[in-house]
């Protein structure tokens, strides 16, 4: 049986077509619940590999799996009807060849029906970012900071201070451009670098703490909405207080519970009159 829906989701190519007449919002999500909600506002959905340290408390990015990406990916394409959902390549599904990365990238698509996925890497993964192009898998590149180079980057840190870095980083957006990413996610750089980039580059760029001059703009929604234990990184806003929101109604159903006022007979079932 095929589902048919009203709701068209946006494409790619829309996405594309967005730079330089409308910005394009962009938010993550894990969980059905939070992409329902989502899908009402933004452009494209991102499961990003912050699942990891938002969603199971993890240091760092690089412990998350291709399975578990594609698991989460499958929950945000169920729930949403409207926006374009891309999913991130894990930590070590894509550096080591471009056959690797194609293979992880197809089953992630397969798994989750996903739209796009997302690679971190500019000029050393250009190669791999054409192979899964040319084989029909979009990607959405992600330069400057990267979070995977945890490690190496001795924690996460600007990047582009010095002319030097800047520059390259720049030669890692062309790199993508030029290898068919279809946009690029720019993550903590100093400016002008990103104003610099999204002026160069026909592609969209997608800011996190970045640039607002930026085609887009992504953020972790746990960030926005209060649910990171109150660490709001400096690139960030709060723009509602959900933990504010869980907190009053656990509150009051444990209260309920305690007080014997939930449940009453009318939440069970067979009640005999
Ligand atoms: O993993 C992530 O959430 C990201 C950001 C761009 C939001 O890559």
């Amino acid at each position: 049986m095929s589902v048919h829906t009203d709701v068209k989701r946006l494409t790619i190519p829309q996405l594309q077509a967005m730079k330089g007449e409308q910005k394009i919002v962009s938010l993550t999500s894990y969980t059905a619940p939070f992409a329902r909600i989502l899908d009402e506002v933004c452009d494209f959905i991102l499961i990003g590999d912050s699942t990891a340290m938002v969603g199971y408390d993890m240091p760092d990015t690089l412990s998350i799996t291709v399975d578990m990406m594609a698991n989460h990916a499958k929950a945000v394409v169920n729930a949403t009807q409207r926006s374009a959902v891309v999913v991130d390549m894990p930590f070590g599904s894509f550096q080591e060849s471009p056959e690797a990365a194609f293979r992880h990238a197809a089953k992630m698509l397969q798994i989750s029906g996903a739209d796009s996925v997302k690679l971190e890497g500019g000029v050393v993964l250009a190669d791999t970012t054409r192979f899964l192009v040319d084989r029909g898998i979009p990607v959405l590149a992600h330069v400057g900071l990267m979070p995977q180079y945890f490690n190496t980057m001795g924690g996460f840190k600007a990047q582009g201070l010095s002319d030097e870095a800047a520059e390259r980083i720049y030669e890692d957006a062309l790199a993508q451009e030029a290898a068919g990413a279809w946009g690029i996610v720019i993550e903590g750089t100093a400016e002008p670098l990103a104003r610099r980039i999204t002026d160069a580059v026909k592609i969209p760029t997608i800011g996190i703490g970045a640039s607002p001059d930026c085609d887009g703009q992504v953020l972790v929604a746990e960030d926005i909405f209060n649910l990171t234990h109150g660490r709001i990184p400096k690139f960030a806003q709060q723009f509602s207080d959900v933990a504010a929101a869980i907190r009053e109604g656990a509150t009051a159903y444990a209260d309920s519970v305690r007080d014997g006022s939930f449940p009453t007979l009318n939440h069970c079932f067979g009640v005999k009159k």
